[in-house]
């Protein structure tokens, strides 16, 4: 049965970007299961119609956007706007990792890295604003990732998901009065079919192994692990809670007794 926050009410309207990414996807899913209609963006039209094909009915708009557009960007709240006269849940899951020694750092990465990974959910956020003060509500998920606090020497993409968690934690004190919460979930490495496949790691096997051994859980996180924890700080379960990191990395963001 089809779950809404309020017994009787329409289902909630949940925008998830990256949607046809290897978390954006799974996380689209368990929204679904959790009662939203889900809206699914992706600058890859084909992943996120795959995206949309496995979720069903519950996939109401599939937009090829890139979030770096402010134009783009505009245009989907609009149409959200016009079409459902209410955004509830976004989830800023879309991102960009480049891997570089901070030495031979080249600066598109990072403009690239700053762009996607921090302007897009601004973008994103400040468009939706007027909904949300007229609806009185909405709930915000940004994917930040363990290497916002350390443990990553990939400055592009540790700055930018530190700098996440700044917009998350911002927007927490300013939109709050509003009825909108904020907040953010760090995972560490998941098994996804994208790091799966990753030729830029030498050793990838071995890789994981030693990170798994290093968590005091000793394990992998799953794509799941992510989705069940966007899903609760989305809905009203987590109604009073807002400016909070939530750490998916099975206790890796912990220090290690020396
Ligand atoms: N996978 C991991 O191990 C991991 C760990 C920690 C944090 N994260 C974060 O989780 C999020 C999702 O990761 P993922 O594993 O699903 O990555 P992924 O590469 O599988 O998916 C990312 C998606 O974002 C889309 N995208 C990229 N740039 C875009 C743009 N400008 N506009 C619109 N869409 C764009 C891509 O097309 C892709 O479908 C990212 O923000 C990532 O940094 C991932």
């Amino acid at each position: 049965m089809e779950r809404t926050d309020t017994e009787g009410s329409t289902p909630r309207v949940a925008v998830v970007t990256g949607a046809g990414g290897g978390l954006g996807s799974v996380i689209a899913g368990e929204l679904a299961r959790d009662g939203c209609r889900v809206v699914l963006v992706d600058r890859d039209r084909t992943a996120a119609e795959q995206t949309a094909a496995a979720i069903g009915g519950a996939a109401a708009m599939v937009r090829a956007v890139d979030i770096t557009a402010q134009g783009e960007v505009r245009e989907l709240i609009d149409d959200i706007g016009a079409r459902f006269g209410r955004l509830d849940v976004l989830v800023n899951s879309a991102g960009v990792e480049r891997v570089h020694p901070l030495e031979t750092l080249d600066e598109s990465d990072w403009d690239l890295t700053m762009d996607v990974n921090v302007k897009g959910p601004m973008l994103l956020s400040r468009a939706a604003v007027p909904l949300w003060r007229e609806q009185k509500s909405g709930a915000v998920v940004n994917i930040s990732s363990r290497a916002w606090s350390g443990g990553s020497a990939n400055a592009s993409y540790a700055s930018s998901k530190a700098a996440l968690v700044g917009l998350t934690v911002s927007m927490a004190v300013e939109l709050g009065p509003l009825g909108v919460r904020a907040n953010a979930v760090a995972p560490s490495f998941v098994r996804t079919p994208f790091n799966e496949s990753r030729t830029d790691v030498p050793d990838l096997a071995g890789m994981i192994e030693r990170y798994t051994a290093f968590t005091p859980l000793r394990r992998l996180i799953d794509p799941s692990d992510v989705a069940h924890a966007v899903t609760f700080l989305a809905s009203e379960r987590a109604r009073n809670i807002t400016g909070e990191v939530l750490h998916v990395c099975a206790g890796s963001q912990l220090p290690p007794v020396p």
